[in-house]
């Protein structure tokens, strides 16, 4: 295969992923997600959009630094200021990439904009040639471009290139393309564009109609040699093309994609876990790729024709996105070799020192929980403050029953051993009302409250998740016991000491 084929993924899971309501990540957390793309072999990473906020200059500026491998990229409006703020941002990078974009689509230049189509023209010209002051690296975006003049489209796109754009995406902004539509929208521009054969084009697509990976595909086929994508497909609205979905494609049908990629695809598992764990957003069980039920098989006739030969109902191997079959249950009698163990299964490969930190935190949780999740071990290995728990459960007893439901509660609050009893609409809500009245957080919400049944019986463990946010700031907690009061109160109380570590750590940001 040749240099021709080699699909360039960028990834914009800490830019337009993190636009999504609930996805806002905070700089340690960018750090950690970048690490990990960097090391699975995306090529360019956009790390946010620095004139945004002071948060965002910073999360690009600390990305920048930190990225060994991957191109950095910052989005700019066609703006001197936010070229300027990108430059800036990116300074500290190795390879920088200035990314600046303007909506070309008759709808979006009249409403959004109110520029006629000349000075869109002129403003993407100008954004170029000032970006190019700073690097060679640009990218330039036709924002809305699937709804654009095919006419207007093939001028900007030609006066980009001109103006020194090494890179062309042509976003399907609203998700509104559908994959023929997409494949001829590049055909035409590669036909068309004289100068085309100096840029590279790039599918940039939204998945409000659940076509996403399709359209990108679609767009790879017709010349397209970059994708942009998300991890688990987070992003705007219905989210970004996935970038498990384009590459495992790419990789499992060879036959009639034959592109490459440079990702690393047995870490997909371990990144998807580690953005949930960070952003609280879990992925649906039936999601391709990185779902829980991906890999599983449950009907009889599938199960037998698995046990025959896994190709029955295989297309790819678990193994091939790094998944892999764990009975590892840690707890507090759990030793080194166990953890160490289930970091590797798990896909995290530690330098000593971090292992022996990770090491100390696991057993000081395995103290306070029965059970260690694998989503506590990820959330551990990103906090460090993981220890320092301001509220700890010390008893729970409830009456629940048609007369009415109530909690006495007994938990330690900073040290002080505190109780209360509360009631409510049904014995969890009782718990959570004791909760909020010995440790008051009133502008907290509780998106999220979910109880799974661990084994089966009615003697089963309960595994209770909890997610809390605040003002977007989001916390899961965890927690399994036979009791699945006891088992709510914990999960409850882990998120809402992770909440609180979260909220401490932005107030000791600087703001915008
Ligand atoms: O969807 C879009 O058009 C974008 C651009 C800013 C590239 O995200
Ligand atoms: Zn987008």
């Amino acid at each position: 295969m040749s240099e021709k084929d080699r699909v360039i993924i960028f990834d914009t899971t800490l830019r337009d992923g993190e636009q999504s309501p609930g996805c806002s990540m905070h700089l340690e957390e960018k750090l950690r997600m970048a690490e990990i793309l960097d090391q699975m072999g995306v090529d360019v990473i956009e790390a946010g959009f620095p004139i945004a906020s002071q948060g965002d200059f910073e999360a690009v500026q600390g990305v920048a630094k930190c990225v060994k491998n991957a191109a950095v990229a910052g989005l700019c409006r066609a703006k001197a200021s936010d070229i300027e703020a990108s430059a800036e941002a990116l300074k500290p990078a190795e390879r920088k990439r200035i990314h600046t974009f303007i909506s070309t689509s008759p709808l979006h230049m009249k409403h959004k904009l109110q520029m006629p189509p000349e000075e869109v023209l002129n403003a993407a010209v100008e954004s170029i040639t000032t970006a190019r002051k700073f690097t060679d690296d640009v990218e330039w975006s036709a924002e809305d471009a699937t709804r654009t003049e095919d006419d207007f489209l093939c001028q900007c796109v030609e006066a980009a290139i001109k103006a020194g754009a090494r890179t062309i995406n042509l976003p399907d902004t609203v998700g509104y393309s559908i994959p023929e539509e997409y494949a001829a929208m590049f055909t035409m521009v590669l036909n068309r564009v004289p100068n085309i054969d100096k840029a590279i084009l790039s599918v940039h697509c939204h998945n409000d109609m659940g076509l996403a990976a399709a359209n990108s595909l679609a767009g790879i086929t017709a010349g397209a040699r970059q994708a942009e994508c998300t991890i688990n497909g987070i992003g705007e609205r219905a989210g970004n093309a996935a970038m498990e979905e384009i590459v495992m494609a790419m990789r499992t049908r060879q036959d009639m994609l034959p592109y490459k990629t440079g990702i690393d695809t047995t870490m997909i598992t371990m990144a998807s876990r580690t953005l949930s764990s960070i952003t609280g957003f879990n992925v649906q069980p039936n999601k391709a790729i990185v779902g829980a039920n991906a890999f599983a098989h449950e009907s009889g006739i599938h199960q037998d024709g698995m046990l025959k030969n896994e190709k029955t109902y295989e297309i790819m191997t678990p193994a091939s996105v790094g998944l892999r079959k764990s009975d590892l249950v840690l707890g507090k009698h759990s030793g080194r070799h166990a953890f160490k163990k289930k970091l590797a299964e798990m896909g995290y490969e530690l330098g000593d020192n971090a292992f022996q930190d990770a090491f100390k935190r696991f057993k000081d949780l395995a103290d306070k929980k029965k059970t260690v999740f694998d989503e506590d071990i990820i959330a551990l290995l990103g906090d460090d403050g993981a220890l320092n728990e301001r509220l700890k459960f010390i008893s729970l007893s409830v009456k629940a029953g048609s007369d009415g439901q109530s909690a006495i509660l007994e938990l330690e609050v900073d040290g002080a051993i505190k109780k209360t009893e509360a009631a409510g609409n049904g014995p969890v809500d009782a718990i959570f009302n004791a909760i909020r009245d010995l440790f008051p957080h009133p502008d907290t919400d509780l998106p999220l409250y979910q109880v799974h049944a661990v084994t089966g019986g009615t003697d089963a463990q309960a595994e209770v998740t909890v997610k809390l946010e605040e003002k977007g700031r989001t916390a899961m907690g965890q927690s399994a016991d036979v009791d699945t009061m006891v088992a709510s109160a914990r999960a409850y109380i882990y998120a809402l000491n992770k909440l609180l570590r979260k909220r401490e750590k932005s107030i000791s940001e600087p703001g915008p």
